[in-house]
């Protein structure tokens, strides 16, 4: 599979915004809360395409050496085939040298996404309880990017085509 890693672009958004819908369901985001994603200037937004399409995105707010990843989402059909991996790896190296940590809040239900981040040496912060407007809790993760800025980050460097 052959996976481009890149950053959004406005004519993204549509595609985004569908991503977005089918993932999340009481937290999904606005076209609106989407496109405002643009004008701020501490949000980065990425999406990886295969051949044309969208298959997964990211916002990820940086603030004073602080990244914060305010979603991400893999396409339905693409996942359990790495690419979710493959996409926080990139997005790893990317703050690993402008933030010393690197942190998300995650369902306590979200098996899979929990899954991940541990692999990738996230660990739990504190839980937030009712959190989501559906009262669930939530798992503050984080991971330390001061205090691991070779391995994970090195491999996302080798190229910006992936294929697996
Ligand atoms: C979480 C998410 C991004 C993972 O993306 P993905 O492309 O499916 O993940 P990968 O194929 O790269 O798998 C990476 C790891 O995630 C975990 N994982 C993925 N799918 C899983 C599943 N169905 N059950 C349990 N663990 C799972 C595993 O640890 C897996 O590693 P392994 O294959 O070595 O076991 C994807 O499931 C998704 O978009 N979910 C909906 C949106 C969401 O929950 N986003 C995160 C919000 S904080």
């Amino acid at each position: 599979m052959n996976l481009r890693f890149r950053r959004m672009r406005e004519e993204d958004i549509e595609a985004v915004y569908r991503i977005n819908r089918r993932s999340f369901t009481t937290d999904a985001w606005s076209m609106d809360a989407i496109r405002r994603e643009f004008k701020l200037p501490y949000s980065h937004r990425f999406v990886a395409e295969h051949e044309g399409r969208i298959v997964a995105y990211s916002f990820v707010w940086l603030i004073k050496g602080e990244a914060f990843i305010m979603t991400f989402a893999v396409e339905p059909e693409w996942r359990g085939r790495g690419v979710g991996r493959w996409f926080l790896k990139k997005l790893i190296d990317i703050f690993k040298d402008k933030a010393q940590v690197i942190s998300l809040d995650v369902r306590k239900s979200n098996i899979p996404a929990i899954r991940l981040y541990r692999s990738m040496g996230f660990k739990v912060v504190r839980e937030r309880p009712g959190f989501y407007s559906d009262g669930e809790n939530a798992l503050l993760m984080e991971l330390r990017l001061d205090k691991m800025r070779t391995d994970v980050g090195d491999k996302g460097k080798e190229t910006e085509h992936v294929d697996r």
